[in-house]
């Protein structure tokens, strides 16, 4: 089995044994993430970071991964100083710039537009999140903190919280999630319940139904994990409407008084107003370990994308 020259566009193109791979090959990068032993895996390799929407955390860490490994980082972080400002189209940019570097990670805010540069593209393309669609580097780093924080994933109750209709993570770690064999509860507003065609995938592959409910209590009372993401306050044409429901499905010390005493809560970060500021400090509160993971998650990916593991 080998990822070397592989595409990551969507979680769906990694079988199980490939994200396996990629989990143990991140337990092994964790010390020279840490910054504890030095690498020099990517000595000579440059990476390409094509952030064409904003992003703290995937660009960083991936920027991190590559200089951990001795490899080098070249892009963009906002195309107005790109020729991409002068009407460049994306097919162009990508021919342009797989002639400078080894591997590219894009972010891009439509949706397929990662795979349209995997078309186009000789040098691998790792989708760095398009649109609405996917963000298979989250997904990976999601289960390895899962993995690291309760050690199994297998047979863990695990609830999706939020906007789960928008938001990209929700859509690839789900049927990751069910593909490792635990039991999901998606937990959402009235009108931004998962969709359909996810419902769907997870039932066809996997023989699970996923429990869907609107109510909060009912829906945190079992979880071992609980992942949450924001509501998108900006896709509600009724503002007042959004932010009862923020208020609703917002995780408090009080909440979580009513969930197991070894719950763990995830989010994929940013977070604006969905936690309470008081639970960053309870021993629950795992997202920060999270954004960690992304290091020697992404680590691994490169290393084993360019063939040198
Ligand atoms: N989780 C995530 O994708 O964060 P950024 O948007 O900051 O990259």
């Amino acid at each position: 089995m080998s990822l070397k020259g592989k595409d990551i566009i969507s979680i769906r193109d990694l079988k199980k044994e490939d994200i396996e791979l990629i989990l143990d090959t991140a337990e092994k990068m964790e010390p020279y993430a840490k910054g504890e032993k030095t690498s020099k895996l990517m000595e000579g390799k440059i990476l390409g970071t094509l952030f064409f929407e904003p992003s703290t955390r995937t660009r960083l860490s991936f920027t991190s991964a590559m200089q951990r490994m001795s490899g080098q980082v070249m892009g963009f972080s906002g195309t107005g100083i790109t020729s991409i400002a002068k009407g460049e189209n994306l097919t162009d940019t990508i021919r342009t710039v797989e002639r400078y570097c080894d591997i590219i990670v894009i972010r891009h805010p439509l949706e397929g537009s990662a795979r349209l540069a995997a078309e186009v593209s000789s040098k691998p393309i790792i989708n760095g999140g398009d649109g609405g669609n996917q963000h298979p580097t989250q997904t990976l780093l999601d289960l390895y903190t899962i993995k690291k924080v309760k050690g199994k994933i297998k047979g863990l109750d695990i609830v999706l919280l939020g906007d789960l209709k928008y938001a990209r993570t929700m859509r690839s770690l789900s049927f990751a999630l069910a593909m490792f064999d635990a039991n999901l509860t998606f937990v959402s507003p009235k009108g931004l319940e998962m969709a359909k065609d996810i419902l769907i995938g997870i039932e066809d592959n996997f023989g699970k139904k996923p429990i869907q409910t609107n109510d909060i209590d009912a829906g945190l009372k079992k979880a071992d994990v609980i992942y949450i993401c924001r509501i998108q306050k900006e896709r509600f044409e009724d503002k007042f409407e959004a932010e009862k429901m923020q208020k609703a499905f917002r995780i408090t010390p009080e909440i979580l008084g009513k969930c197991k005493d070894e719950v763990a809560i995830l989010h994929p970060l940013p977070k604006i107003t969905e936690i309470d500021p008081r639970v960053d400090e309870m021993k629950c509160a795992k997202y920060f370990d999270q954004t960690f993971y992304g290091v020697p998650v992404r680590m691994a990916l490169l290393a084993l994308v360019s063939g040198v593991m």
